[in-house]
């Protein structure tokens, strides 16, 4: 077995083994391009493949380094190795060399999966339990855990005739983002949900900008986005309401309104990752939990 550093060229390896060494989840080609070479902070180097002395797929890797108030954090983003090679040290082998190039590099801690903006899951599915074991034998430890909902889109038709009515008599206006909003939009962000603006940006990035806000006197107070990450799978958010606004329906008929597009675009059901307030999304589109994430990270003391 040996350690190969990822190319472009190696890319249909590495779909290979995503593909089959995932069991849970359906990547796609487009996906798995959108994790690894559309991410602002790829690196090959962290980036490896296990192969045998035939140059056979056996495991893959993917680490980022992102840049965080706190320093660099590291993140596990895509861990797989076929199962016919699974217990035999391949996993530990390519997660050992990303450790000590992370170490290197002056990580401070290392999280997995959860590599916000451009993430495929919010943490590990506790139903890959050999990850579980995986990554506390590692000297991981667990210390939240968040859910994806499942909106079916095919029952609802998300009108939003009556409550925008309602919310414009009190000099509310709801609308889809135009180029206008752009630079607008980039200044409330920073100041309200910074972390989000990546992901505000990439809605911009869409045809038609896959973005909704709300906006009183003219300014912004509240927005909805979708297919700001992972792409094609019918992902929602993020979204957000200013302090002051919250608590008048705003939120519920943002959430709608991306609903209904992801709807019109043909998808089946859209998932809201990363959850946060399961009793806000039930009410409005009667979201259940899909999966549950457990979220583990690793302090490296250099
Ligand atoms: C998790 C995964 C990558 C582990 O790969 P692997 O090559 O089998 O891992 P290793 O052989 O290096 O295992 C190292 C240690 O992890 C733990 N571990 C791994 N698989 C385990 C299992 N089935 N049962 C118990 N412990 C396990 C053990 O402590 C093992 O050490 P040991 O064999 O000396 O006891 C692999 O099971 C996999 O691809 N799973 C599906 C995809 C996945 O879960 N990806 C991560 C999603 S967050």
């Amino acid at each position: 077995m040996k350690l190969v550093t990822y190319s472009t060229g190696l890319f249909n390896i590495a779909y290979y083994v995503c593909k089959h060494g995932m069991e849970l989840d359906n990547i796609t080609k487009d996906l798995l391009r959108q994790k690894i070479e559309e991410d602002p902070d790829f690196e090959p180097g962290l980036t490896l493949l296990a192969v045998d002395e035939k140059d056979k797929p056996l495991g893959f890797i993917m680490g980022v380094i992102r840049k965080r108030k706190n320093g660099k954090t590291g993140y596990i983003k895509l861990l797989a190795v076929l199962k016919n090679f699974r217990r035999r040290g391949i996993a530990t082998q390519l997660y050992s060399a990303i450790e000590k190039e992370m170490r290197k590099r002056k990580v401070k801690v290392i999280r997995v999966y959860e590599s916000y903006p451009n993430y495929f899951m919010p943490g590990v599915d506790p139903f890959y339990t050999e990850a579980v074991c995986f990554f506390e034998r590692n000297g991981f430890t667990k210390f939240n855990d968040c859910s994806n909902l499942k909106a079916d889109l095919v029952k609802q038709d998300f009108n939003t005739e009556k409550e925008e009515r309602k919310l414009r008599a009190g000099g509310i206006s709801i609308k889809r983002a135009t180029k206008k909003d752009f630079e607008p939009m980039i200044k409330w962000i920073r100041r309200n949900f910074a972390a989000w603006e990546p992901e505000v940006r990439a809605a911009f990035e869409n045809k038609p900008i896959s973005l909704h806000i709300a906006k009183k006197d003219g300014k912004i107070i509240a927005f909805s986005a979708h297919e700001t990450n992972n792409r094609g799978t019918g992902w929602f958010g993020p979204m957000g309401t200013s302090k002051a606004a919250r608590g008048k329906g705003i939120g519920g008929v943002l959430l709608k309104r991306c609903l209904k597009d992801l709807k019109n675009a043909g998808f089946k059901s859209s998932i809201i990752p990363w959850v946060g307030p399961i009793p806000f999304y039930m009410h409005y589109v009667n979201s259940k939990v899909e999966r549950v994430f457990w979220r583990y990270q690793k302090v490296l003391k250099n």
